[in-house]
């Protein structure tokens, strides 16, 4: 394995601008989608979930993946926006006192702490019921088959086989760090995380109408990747960075690859994932420089 190439400024700063632009074009499209409720705390809590900033991260993945095979703007947006709803509504529902007790998310009091736990759920419920909306919609794609193939791609990825399947076992993995095996651990983070950063290159082939196992391979790289990242982040980051709670997997006892193998071993995995996603990439050339700097952004990041 070749050593792993520190991120050049350049590039960072490149990709820091070029994840702003995507972030606001996303944050336009959910503006524009977001439906009016005749509840009025039900669409406060909506509207503060979707608006209390996060880094749009999937939606850069689907924006910059479209890219690679011509898909117009407005689509990639649409699903960018479906990919956005189901990750906010994951986490209003990782917050919740019954799974991780979390009180802060993104720098401000979670859901359940600022309205209360009936609402987080609903609000997850709602978010997650109105991604598929959105996929629904014409705009997405004008060929009905496009868009059930995006329904499905996207239900396969988030329940019973993909993000809740990983969160279930993430539970049982908590008080339980000296049972789970490095396997069991990679197989429940490819999961929770990377099925979503699956969906969200997948969403852009589906939309192109076509199909790229590479791309699927860096995804699965970066996914994992970014979960041993978050978990880096809850052992020695800073909350006013992350802008939520800090050594809480330590506290859970739970089992996570920076409490199996320790710091320095899982970064070390971080940068050999980072490296096998900027390989993969290599068959798009120049067209994949953004996707390779996010990769290289995913295990370097400090929020
Ligand atoms: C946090 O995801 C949850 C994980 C899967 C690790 P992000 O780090 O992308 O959260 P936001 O959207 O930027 O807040
Ligand atoms: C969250 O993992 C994964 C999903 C929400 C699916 P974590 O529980 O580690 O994420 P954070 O640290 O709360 O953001
Ligand atoms: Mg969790
Ligand atoms: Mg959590
Ligand atoms: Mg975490």
């Amino acid at each position: 394995m070749k050593t792993y190439k520190q991120n050049t400024s350049a590039e960072s700063k490149e990709f820091l601008e070029e994840l702003v632009v995507s972030s606001s074009e996303t944050n336009a499209k959910l503006l524009k989608l977001l439906p009016s409720t005749e509840n009025e705390k039900l669409f406060a809590a909506i509207n503060y979930v979707i608006f209390s900033g996060g880094k749009r991260f999937r939606a850069f993945l689907t924006l910059q993946s479209a890219k690679l095979f011509d898909v117009p703007r407005e689509q990639a947006l649409q699903a960018a926006a479906a990919v956005e709803l189901i990750h906010a509504y994951s986490l209003v529902h990782d917050d919740l006192p019954s799974m991780d007790n979390d009180d802060m998310r993104r720098g401000k009091p979670t859901v359940h702490i600022k309205w209360n736990e009936a609402t987080a759920i609903l609000v997850g419920d709602c978010l997650q019921a109105y991604a598929y909306e959105v996929l629904c919609s014409k705009k997405t794609h004008p060929d009905p088959k496009i868009r059930i193939n995006l329904i499905k791609s996207l239900t396969m990825a988030t329940g019973f086989h993909g993000m809740v399947l990983g969160q279930a076992k993430d539970l049982d993995a908590e008080k339980n760090s000296r049972r789970s095996s490095l396997e069991d651990i990679l197989e429940l983070q490819k999961l929770k995380t990377g099925a979503l950063f699956k969906w969200s290159v997948e969403a852009a082939s589906i939309l192109g109408g076509a199909s790229s196992k590479e791309l699927c391979n860096y995804a699965n790289a970066i996914g994992l990747a970014f979960q041993i990242k978050d978990d880096l982040l809850d052992y020695e980051g800073v909350e006013e960075e992350t802008g939520k709670r800090v050594g809480k997997d330590n506290l859970a006892c739970k089992a996570t690859l920076v409490s199996l193998l320790g710091v320095d071993e899982a970064k070390k995995r971080t940068s050999q994932l980072c490296e096998e996603a900027c390989e993969a990439l290599n068959c798009f050339g120049p067209k994949s420089y953004m996707l390779k700097a996010a990769a290289r952004f995913t295990i370097e990041r400090g929020f």
